[in-house]
Order: structure tokens, then C-alpha cells, then sequence
């Protein structure tokens, strides 16, 4: 990661954060993926905090965060798998389903037999948590099915005063969500791209991970795939091979010609990765814009390209 985060949480703050942690509330931390909204993990009152600041369904389970994987084991049933994902990748945006084990809420596996679990590489959320010592559920710390905040001012913007402590750690390095691989099953399953690109993970576990669009029966597995989700205000045209004066554009590589006065570059050098950096904040910026609508360039599946296409489908997806 090329980017610089403050190395130390202020011990003053930390303490508030642990002690808020402790008492049942909510506090918003960075990490490298997305800002969190996180709460103890073994508490329903906790979690259900989370729920309803967020407007969130309460079926959608939430990923646990731990500092380490002695703890992780607390909660979910290790296996050969976890083991070199959990080594090639931790700490970082990577999050294993696994079986659950231990005590959490059940709020935090919606009621399920299985566990998400993640360690993030960043050293503020890492202070924080071997300090709490236990699961921290968080989900991104934005309202249910907008933009994720990649930064403490667009925490501020989206939660407010709904929750009592925002920690700065300024903007995350990787500005997408965690990749979600479920490894619970016979078959390892890849139920949200995010951070980690598909290939480095089959690269790992030398499978290949297979589709997350698995519903079973009415019953939906994995809620991360809710259709309209990371949803700007305006409309989002995908695809655009041309941009209207009054549209506002997000380019990738050589923009394409447009009169419009809102251009954001992704990346000139067509780098999905610095793309996936500037993904969410760019979505919100255009969002603010006095635009009528936002005109996306085609961006390749290539590396974080399938994440940042996820992402962008859902934006662009009909809300209901
Ligand atoms: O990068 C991230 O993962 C961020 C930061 C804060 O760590 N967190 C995040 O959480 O994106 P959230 O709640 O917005 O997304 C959790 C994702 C959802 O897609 C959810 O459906 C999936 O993880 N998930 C959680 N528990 C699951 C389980 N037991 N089985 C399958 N999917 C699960
Ligand atoms: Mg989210």
C-alpha cells in the first residue's frame, strides 16, 4: 500500500473508543478498505445498534474484525484453506466465511451457522482491536445501500451525530470492501469481490472460486448481493462512450471528448487498482455535483476491475 496513515491512535482516544466499545456503543474506525462502524460482536444490544443507525436489514450478517488469528479462531472453524489465505493476506482486505464457533451475537451472523471474519492492515484499527481483544462487528459506517466511506468526513456526512466517536485515520489505501470467500462449504466461494482480486486468491488456494449468485431457494445466502447498493442520488449510466454537457464524468484512462465542466479521472493510467482508491469518493463528489446524471467509462474485469465493476452496477442498479 503506497499510502500513509497516521502510525498511532491517540491513547486518549483509544481508551474513549474501548470504554464506548465496552458500554454497548458505536464507533466509527478506519481501515484500509472502507470506514467501519463497529460495535462489540457478542453483544445483541450492541449489534443492534449498528442496525438501526445504518436502516440495515436485519438479515444481512455483518464480518467480524479481529487483530489476529488466535482470535479469529475464537469464532470460526479453522481449516487448511483459512490457513494460507489467512497467511497470504492477513492483515488485509480479505474476509473468510468460516463455521461459527464461540459466542457473538446472532445478530451478527443474521441467524446463520457460518462466521465472516477479517483482520484489517490498518494500524489504528489494529491498535484498537488488540486493545478490545475480542470481535468487533462492522459494517461500512455509511447509511443501508450508499456510498462507503472512504474517509472521517464522509462518515460524518453519512452517520453524524448518530453515533458518538469518529476516529481519523485518514482515506483508506484500498477504498474498496473486503473480498468475501466463503470457505465453509465443499467448494471455496467468492461472495463479493473487493480488495483482493480473484487470481491472487486462486492463486493461493490453487482452485477456482466459484459464483456468488447462488441463491437457495427464496432464501438469499449472501446479502452483500442486494442489487442496488453503493447508490449516488443520480442516475448512473455505465458503459459511456459519449458524455451530455450536463452530466458529470467518471473517466478511466483517455477520457473520452465531453463539454461537461465535472470530469474525475479514475486513473490516467488505467490502473483498476488506483481506480478502486478513488472509486467511492469520486461516485460522491459527482453525486454533489450540479450534474443530471453520471456517465461511467467502460473499465476492464482485469485485477480490481470485477470489484469495481460490482460496485458500480449496484450504483447504477433501479432502486426499489
Ligand atoms: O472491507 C470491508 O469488508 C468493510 C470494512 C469496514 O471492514 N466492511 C464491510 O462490511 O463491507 P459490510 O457489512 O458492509 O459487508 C459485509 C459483507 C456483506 O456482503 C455480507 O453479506 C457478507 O459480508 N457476509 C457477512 N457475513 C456473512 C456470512 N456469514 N456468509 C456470507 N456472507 C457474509
Ligand atoms: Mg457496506
Amino acid at each position: 500500500m503506497n499510502q500513509s496513515y497516521p502510525q498511532y491512535v491517540d491513547i486518549a482516544l483509544q481508551e474513549n473508543a474501548i470504554s464506548l466499545w465496552k458500554a454497548k456503543q458505536l464507533v466509527a474506525f478506519p481501515t484500509e478498505t472502507v470506514y467501519g462502524l463497529g460495535a462489540d460482536a457478542s453483544s445483541d444490544e450492541a449489534v443492534a445498534r449498528i442496525f438501526s443507525v445504518k436502516s440495515r436489514p436485519r438479515f444481512n450478517p455483518l464480518i467480524v474484525h479481529v487483530a489476529s488469528s488466535e482470535i479469529a479462531r475464537r469464532y470460526g472453524e479453522w481449516n487448511e484453506k483459512a490457513e494460507k489465505l489467512a497467511k497470504a493476506f492477513w492483515p488485509g482486505p480479505l474476509t473468510l466465511v468460516l463455521k461459527k464457533c464461540g459466542v457473538l451475537s446472532d445478530l451478527v451472523t443474521a441467524g446463520g451457522d457460518t462466521v465472516a471474519l477479517r483482520i484489517p492492515a490498518h494500524p489504528i484499527a489494529l491498535s484498537l482491536l488488540s486493545a478490545f481483544n475480542g470481535g468487533i462487528a462492522a459494517p461500512s459506517a455509511n447509511r443501508f445501500g450508499r456510498i462507503s466511506p472512504t474517509c472521517a468526513a464522509h462518515v460524518k456526512e453519512e452517520l453524524g451525530d448518530a453515533i458518538s466517536l469518529i476516529i481519523d485515520g485518514g482515506a483508506c489505501a484500498v477504498g474498496l470492501e473486503s473480498s468475501v470467500v466463503d470457505l465453509s462449504g465443499a467448494h471455496p466461494l467468492l461472495w463479493r469481490a473487493g480488495g483482493i482480486s480473484r487470481a491472487q486468491i486462486e492463486a493461493v488456494i490453487d482452485e477456482p472460486l466459484m459464483l456468488s449468485a447462488v441463491t437457495k431457494g427464496a432464501t438469499l445466502l449472501s446479502p452483500g448481493l442486494l442489487e442496488s447498493h453503493y447508490a449516488p442520488t443520480k442516475p448512473v449510466r455505465l458503459g459511456a462512450l459519449h458524455c451530455e454537457d450536463n452530466e458529470g464524468l467518471l473517466a478511466f484512462g483517455t477520457p473520452i471528448h465531453t463539454n461537461s465542466a465535472y470530469v474525475i479521472q479514475l486513473s490516467d493510467k488505467a490502473d483498476t487498482t488506483e481506480a478502486a482508491t478513488r472509486l467511492f469518493a469520486s461516485l460522491r463528489a459527482l453525486d454533489h455535483a450540479p450534474v443530471a446524471a453520471i456517465a461511467v467509462m467502460d473499465i476492464p474485469m482485469t485485477g480490481l476491475g470485477e470489484a469495481i465493476n460490482d460496485r458500480l452496477a449496484r450504483a447504477a442498479a433501479i432502486k426499489n
